[in-house]
Protein backbone atom coordinates (compact mmCIF):
# COMPACT_ATOMS: atom_id res chain seq x y z
CA UNK A 1 0.00 0.00 0.00
CA UNK A 2 1.47 3.86 -0.93
CA UNK A 3 3.12 4.58 2.45
CA UNK A 4 0.75 7.23 4.52
CA UNK A 5 2.33 8.99 7.11
CA UNK A 6 -0.27 10.91 9.44
CA UNK A 7 2.14 13.90 9.85
CA UNK A 8 1.51 14.76 6.05
CA UNK A 9 -1.30 16.88 5.90
CA UNK A 10 -4.20 15.11 3.62
CA UNK A 11 -4.38 17.17 0.62
CA UNK A 12 -0.32 16.35 0.40
CA UNK A 13 -0.62 12.96 0.99
CA UNK A 14 -3.33 11.93 -1.65
CA UNK A 15 -1.98 14.23 -4.21
CA UNK A 16 1.63 12.64 -3.38
CA UNK A 17 0.32 9.20 -3.34
CA UNK A 18 -1.79 9.14 -5.80
CA UNK A 19 -1.40 12.29 -7.83
CA UNK A 20 -1.07 13.77 -10.37
CA UNK A 21 -4.00 13.36 -12.74
CA UNK A 22 -7.36 11.35 -11.37
CA UNK A 23 -9.84 10.04 -13.86
CA UNK A 24 -13.38 9.80 -12.64
CA UNK A 25 -16.25 8.46 -14.32
CA UNK A 26 -19.83 9.86 -12.84
CA UNK A 27 -18.12 13.26 -12.91
CA UNK A 28 -21.31 15.11 -14.40
CA UNK A 29 -23.49 14.68 -10.94
CA UNK A 30 -23.53 13.22 -7.27
CA UNK A 31 -20.40 11.78 -5.34
CA UNK A 32 -18.43 11.78 -8.80
CA UNK A 33 -19.06 15.07 -8.72
CA UNK A 34 -18.10 15.72 -5.17
CA UNK A 35 -15.03 13.92 -5.99
CA UNK A 36 -13.92 16.11 -8.81
CA UNK A 37 -14.23 19.26 -6.75
CA UNK A 38 -12.85 18.23 -4.10
CA UNK A 39 -9.39 16.28 -5.69
CA UNK A 40 -9.57 19.97 -7.72
CA UNK A 41 -9.35 22.07 -4.90
CA UNK A 42 -6.36 19.50 -3.50
CA UNK A 43 -4.34 20.69 -6.97
CA UNK A 44 -5.43 17.21 -8.75
CA UNK A 45 -5.78 17.78 -12.92
CA UNK A 46 -8.93 16.14 -13.90
CA UNK A 47 -10.06 13.90 -16.65
CA UNK A 48 -13.93 13.85 -16.04
CA UNK A 49 -16.25 11.21 -17.83
CA UNK A 50 -19.89 10.97 -18.15
CA UNK A 51 -22.63 11.31 -20.88
CA UNK A 52 -23.36 14.72 -20.46
CA UNK A 53 -20.79 16.79 -22.13
CA UNK A 54 -22.61 20.14 -21.63
CA UNK A 55 -22.59 19.32 -17.61
CA UNK A 56 -19.00 18.56 -17.30
CA UNK A 57 -17.67 21.39 -19.53
CA UNK A 58 -19.50 23.79 -17.14
CA UNK A 59 -17.34 22.02 -14.05
CA UNK A 60 -14.28 21.60 -16.00
CA UNK A 61 -14.39 25.31 -16.66
CA UNK A 62 -15.52 26.24 -13.35
CA UNK A 63 -12.59 23.96 -11.33
CA UNK A 64 -10.12 25.33 -13.72
CA UNK A 65 -10.86 29.01 -12.72
CA UNK A 66 -11.36 27.95 -8.84
CA UNK A 67 -8.13 26.10 -8.46
CA UNK A 68 -5.64 26.41 -11.57
CA UNK A 69 -5.79 22.81 -12.53
CA UNK A 70 -5.88 21.16 -16.40
CA UNK A 71 -8.94 19.74 -16.70
CA UNK A 72 -10.37 17.42 -19.70
CA UNK A 73 -13.32 16.48 -20.76
CA UNK A 74 -14.72 13.13 -22.03
CA UNK A 75 -18.31 12.37 -22.89
CA UNK A 76 -19.16 8.90 -23.16
CA UNK A 77 -21.25 6.55 -22.48
CA UNK A 78 -19.66 3.26 -20.55
CA UNK A 79 -22.66 1.25 -20.89
CA UNK A 80 -21.03 0.77 -24.60
CA UNK A 81 -17.85 -1.21 -24.50
CA UNK A 82 -16.45 0.07 -27.44
CA UNK A 83 -16.84 3.67 -25.30
CA UNK A 84 -14.86 2.14 -22.67
CA UNK A 85 -12.25 0.79 -25.01
CA UNK A 86 -11.83 4.35 -26.42
CA UNK A 87 -10.82 6.18 -23.36
CA UNK A 88 -8.61 3.57 -22.49
CA UNK A 89 -6.61 4.33 -25.26
CA UNK A 90 -7.33 7.80 -25.31
CA UNK A 91 -6.00 8.63 -21.76
CA UNK A 92 -3.16 5.87 -22.11
CA UNK A 93 -0.26 8.35 -22.15
CA UNK A 94 -1.88 10.48 -19.27
CA UNK A 95 0.21 10.32 -15.93
CA UNK A 96 -3.12 8.92 -13.93
CA UNK A 97 -2.18 7.77 -10.51
CA UNK A 98 -5.85 8.08 -9.42
CA UNK A 99 -9.42 5.85 -10.74
CA UNK A 100 -12.80 7.14 -9.31
CA UNK A 101 -14.89 4.65 -11.08
CA UNK A 102 -18.64 6.06 -9.42
CA UNK A 103 -20.73 6.02 -12.50
CA UNK A 104 -23.53 3.58 -11.96
CA UNK A 105 -27.08 3.47 -11.68
CA UNK A 106 -30.17 1.27 -10.03
CA UNK A 107 -33.26 0.25 -10.46
CA UNK A 108 -35.96 -1.05 -8.40
CA UNK A 109 -39.38 -3.11 -8.15
CA UNK A 110 -39.98 -6.64 -8.99
CA UNK A 111 -37.01 -8.17 -11.36
CA UNK A 112 -39.68 -9.56 -13.81
CA UNK A 113 -41.15 -6.27 -14.38
CA UNK A 114 -38.25 -4.62 -15.02
CA UNK A 115 -37.37 -3.81 -18.81
CA UNK A 116 -34.33 -6.31 -19.50
CA UNK A 117 -32.04 -4.03 -21.70
CA UNK A 118 -31.98 -1.59 -18.86
CA UNK A 119 -30.86 -4.57 -16.43
CA UNK A 120 -28.25 -5.61 -18.83
CA UNK A 121 -27.01 -2.48 -19.69
CA UNK A 122 -26.97 -1.79 -15.75
CA UNK A 123 -24.68 -4.32 -15.53
CA UNK A 124 -22.50 -3.02 -18.77
CA UNK A 125 -21.94 0.36 -16.83
CA UNK A 126 -21.91 -1.23 -13.24
CA UNK A 127 -19.56 -4.29 -13.68
CA UNK A 128 -18.13 -4.49 -16.97
CA UNK A 129 -16.43 -1.13 -17.33
CA UNK A 130 -15.81 -1.18 -13.96
CA UNK A 131 -13.22 -3.94 -14.89
CA UNK A 132 -12.00 -2.57 -18.13
CA UNK A 133 -10.94 0.09 -15.92
CA UNK A 134 -9.31 -1.87 -13.22
CA UNK A 135 -7.99 -3.71 -15.14
CA UNK A 136 -5.77 -1.61 -17.58
CA UNK A 137 -5.34 1.02 -14.80
CA UNK A 138 -4.22 -1.98 -12.48
CA UNK A 139 -1.62 -2.90 -14.95
CA UNK A 140 -0.26 0.78 -15.62
CA UNK A 141 -0.74 1.63 -12.20
CA UNK A 142 1.49 -1.36 -10.69
CA UNK A 143 4.11 -0.77 -13.46
CA UNK A 144 4.19 2.48 -12.04
CA UNK A 145 4.87 1.28 -8.92
CA UNK A 146 2.15 3.70 -7.10
CA UNK A 147 -1.75 4.76 -7.87
CA UNK A 148 -5.21 4.38 -6.16
CA UNK A 149 -8.65 2.81 -7.68
CA UNK A 150 -11.81 3.61 -6.34
CA UNK A 151 -15.18 1.41 -6.61
CA UNK A 152 -18.17 2.21 -5.97
CA UNK A 153 -20.20 -1.09 -4.17
CA UNK A 154 -23.45 0.12 -1.75
CA UNK A 155 -25.05 -1.25 1.46
CA UNK A 156 -27.32 -3.67 -0.76
CA UNK A 157 -23.68 -4.95 -2.11
CA UNK A 158 -23.50 -7.45 1.43
CA UNK A 159 -26.35 -9.59 0.62
CA UNK A 160 -29.31 -9.78 -1.89
CA UNK A 161 -31.96 -6.81 -2.33
CA UNK A 162 -35.29 -8.17 -3.38
CA UNK A 163 -37.12 -4.97 -5.54
CA UNK A 164 -33.59 -3.98 -6.78
CA UNK A 165 -32.10 -7.39 -7.30
CA UNK A 166 -29.67 -6.81 -10.31
CA UNK A 167 -28.60 -3.57 -8.70
CA UNK A 168 -27.71 -5.22 -5.37
CA UNK A 169 -25.87 -8.13 -7.58
CA UNK A 170 -23.95 -5.82 -9.79
CA UNK A 171 -22.96 -3.85 -6.30
CA UNK A 172 -21.87 -7.23 -4.34
CA UNK A 173 -19.85 -7.92 -7.44
CA UNK A 174 -17.96 -4.66 -7.32
CA UNK A 175 -17.49 -5.37 -3.58
CA UNK A 176 -16.32 -8.96 -4.23
CA UNK A 177 -13.62 -7.56 -7.09
CA UNK A 178 -12.50 -4.57 -4.75
CA UNK A 179 -11.53 -7.02 -2.25
CA UNK A 180 -9.45 -9.57 -4.36
CA UNK A 181 -8.21 -7.01 -6.04
CA UNK A 182 -6.79 -4.88 -2.62
CA UNK A 183 -4.87 -7.66 -1.50
CA UNK A 184 -2.95 -8.51 -5.16
CA UNK A 185 -2.36 -5.20 -5.82
CA UNK A 186 -1.05 -4.10 -2.22
CA UNK A 187 2.37 -5.42 -2.80
CA UNK A 188 2.51 -3.12 -5.40
CA UNK A 189 2.23 -0.22 -3.74
CA UNK A 190 -1.34 0.26 -5.20
CA UNK A 191 -4.78 1.01 -3.06
CA UNK A 192 -8.06 -0.23 -4.08
CA UNK A 193 -10.84 0.72 -1.67
CA UNK A 194 -14.83 -0.27 -1.91
CA UNK A 195 -16.90 2.80 -1.08
CA UNK A 196 -20.35 0.84 0.50
CA UNK A 197 -22.66 3.98 1.11
CA UNK A 198 -26.24 3.69 2.60
CA UNK A 199 -28.81 6.49 0.29
CA UNK A 200 -27.16 9.18 -0.44
CA UNK A 201 -28.79 12.40 -2.00
CA UNK A 202 -28.02 12.66 -5.29
CA UNK A 203 -30.07 11.74 -8.75
CA UNK A 204 -29.53 8.49 -8.05
CA UNK A 205 -32.63 7.74 -6.36
CA UNK A 206 -35.19 9.46 -9.20
CA UNK A 207 -33.50 7.65 -11.75
CA UNK A 208 -33.89 4.19 -9.54
CA UNK A 209 -37.43 5.14 -9.49
CA UNK A 210 -36.76 4.98 -5.82
CA UNK A 211 -37.72 7.34 -2.06
CA UNK A 212 -35.05 8.12 -0.02
CA UNK A 213 -35.95 9.13 3.85
CA UNK A 214 -32.72 10.38 5.52
CA UNK A 215 -29.80 10.45 2.81
CA UNK A 216 -26.20 11.68 3.31
CA UNK A 217 -24.71 14.52 1.17
CA UNK A 218 -22.56 13.16 -1.58
CA UNK A 219 -20.03 16.08 -0.29
CA UNK A 220 -19.55 13.69 3.11
CA UNK A 221 -19.28 10.60 1.42
CA UNK A 222 -17.27 12.25 -1.13
CA UNK A 223 -14.37 13.21 1.75
CA UNK A 224 -14.70 9.78 3.61
CA UNK A 225 -13.83 8.13 0.51
CA UNK A 226 -10.86 10.54 -0.19
CA UNK A 227 -9.85 9.90 3.24
CA UNK A 228 -10.36 6.20 3.06
CA UNK A 229 -8.19 5.40 0.41
CA UNK A 230 -4.89 4.02 0.58
CA UNK A 231 -5.35 3.30 4.37
CA UNK A 232 -8.73 0.99 4.42
CA UNK A 233 -10.05 -1.63 2.37
CA UNK A 234 -14.05 -1.20 2.26
CA UNK A 235 -15.33 2.14 3.58
CA UNK A 236 -18.76 2.79 4.59
CA UNK A 237 -19.96 6.34 4.87
CA UNK A 238 -22.30 7.98 6.94
CA UNK A 239 -24.06 6.69 9.77
CA UNK A 240 -26.84 5.18 8.30
CA UNK A 241 -24.68 2.58 6.77
CA UNK A 242 -22.19 1.82 9.33
CA UNK A 243 -25.86 1.45 11.36
CA UNK A 244 -27.50 -0.58 8.88
CA UNK A 245 -24.50 -2.78 8.25
CA UNK A 246 -23.92 -3.23 11.51
CA UNK A 247 -27.47 -4.16 12.78
CA UNK A 248 -28.14 -6.42 9.34
CA UNK A 249 -24.36 -8.04 10.18
CA UNK A 250 -25.90 -9.68 12.93
CA UNK A 251 -28.62 -11.69 11.18
CA UNK A 252 -28.13 -14.77 9.31
CA UNK A 253 -28.03 -14.29 5.39
CA UNK A 254 -31.49 -15.51 4.49
CA UNK A 255 -32.86 -13.05 6.90
CA UNK A 256 -30.88 -10.75 5.78
CA UNK A 257 -32.11 -11.23 2.70
CA UNK A 258 -36.07 -10.24 3.70
CA UNK A 259 -34.82 -7.31 5.95
CA UNK A 260 -33.24 -5.87 3.25
CA UNK A 261 -36.48 -6.44 1.14
CA UNK A 262 -38.45 -4.76 3.99
CA UNK A 263 -35.89 -1.42 3.53
CA UNK A 264 -36.30 -1.63 -0.29
CA UNK A 265 -39.86 -1.36 -0.01
CA UNK A 266 -39.89 1.35 2.28
CA UNK A 267 -37.84 2.99 -0.85
CA UNK A 268 -39.87 1.17 -3.87
CA UNK A 269 -42.00 4.62 -5.33
CA UNK A 270 -45.41 3.24 -7.08
CA UNK A 271 -45.08 -0.97 -6.57
CA UNK A 272 -44.65 -0.55 -2.91
CA UNK A 273 -48.14 -2.65 -2.05
CA UNK A 274 -46.89 -5.48 -4.62
CA UNK A 275 -43.50 -5.37 -2.81
CA UNK A 276 -45.13 -5.40 0.93
CA UNK A 277 -47.15 -8.38 0.31
CA UNK A 278 -44.11 -10.80 -1.95
CA UNK A 279 -42.12 -9.78 1.71
CA UNK A 280 -45.05 -10.79 3.91
CA UNK A 281 -45.45 -14.24 1.93
CA UNK A 282 -41.90 -14.49 1.87
CA UNK A 283 -41.89 -14.12 5.99
CA UNK A 284 -44.90 -16.33 6.63
N1 LIG B 1 -26.85 7.59 -4.25
C1 LIG B 1 -26.91 6.49 -3.52
O1 LIG B 1 -27.81 6.33 -2.67
C2 LIG B 1 -25.84 5.42 -3.65
C3 LIG B 1 -25.76 4.45 -2.64
C4 LIG B 1 -24.80 3.45 -2.75
C5 LIG B 1 -23.96 3.42 -3.85
N2 LIG B 1 -24.06 4.37 -4.82
C6 LIG B 1 -23.17 4.27 -5.97
O2 LIG B 1 -22.35 5.42 -6.02
C7 LIG B 1 -22.01 5.72 -7.38
C8 LIG B 1 -22.33 7.18 -7.67
O3 LIG B 1 -23.74 7.33 -7.52
P1 LIG B 1 -24.43 8.75 -7.37
O4 LIG B 1 -25.34 8.67 -6.22
O5 LIG B 1 -23.43 9.84 -7.43
O6 LIG B 1 -25.33 8.73 -8.70
P2 LIG B 1 -25.78 9.92 -9.67
O7 LIG B 1 -25.89 11.21 -8.94
O8 LIG B 1 -26.97 9.40 -10.40
O9 LIG B 1 -24.54 10.05 -10.67
C9 LIG B 1 -24.26 8.99 -11.57
C10 LIG B 1 -23.18 9.45 -12.51
O10 LIG B 1 -22.95 8.37 -13.44
C11 LIG B 1 -23.04 8.89 -14.76
N3 LIG B 1 -23.56 7.88 -15.65
C12 LIG B 1 -24.78 7.29 -15.60
N4 LIG B 1 -24.94 6.47 -16.63
C13 LIG B 1 -23.79 6.54 -17.36
C14 LIG B 1 -23.35 5.93 -18.57
N5 LIG B 1 -24.13 5.07 -19.23
N6 LIG B 1 -22.11 6.22 -19.03
C15 LIG B 1 -21.33 7.10 -18.37
N7 LIG B 1 -21.68 7.71 -17.23
C16 LIG B 1 -22.92 7.44 -16.74
C17 LIG B 1 -24.00 10.10 -14.65
O11 LIG B 1 -23.76 11.06 -15.64
P3 LIG B 1 -24.53 11.15 -17.05
O12 LIG B 1 -25.98 10.99 -16.77
O13 LIG B 1 -24.14 12.52 -17.53
O14 LIG B 1 -23.97 10.08 -17.89
C18 LIG B 1 -23.57 10.67 -13.31
O15 LIG B 1 -22.45 11.49 -13.48
C19 LIG B 1 -22.80 4.73 -8.24
O16 LIG B 1 -21.96 3.68 -8.62
C20 LIG B 1 -23.88 4.22 -7.31
O17 LIG B 1 -24.30 2.92 -7.64
C21 LIG B 1 -24.99 5.38 -4.73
Amino acid sequence: MAPSSPRRPAEARLLQDFGPTALITGASDGIGRACAEQLAAQGFDLILVARNKALLDDLAFTLREEHGVHVRVHAADLTDPEAVTTLLETTDALPIGLVVAAAGYGSTGRFVDQPLESELAMIDLNCRAVVALAHRFGQRMQARGRGGIMLFGSLVGFQGAPFSATYAATKGFVQSLAEGLAVELRPHAVSVLSVAPGPVGTGFASRAGMTMGKAARPERVAATALRALGRQGTVRPGFQSKALGWSLGMLPRGMRVLAMGRIMQGMVGKTSSTAGDTISKSVS
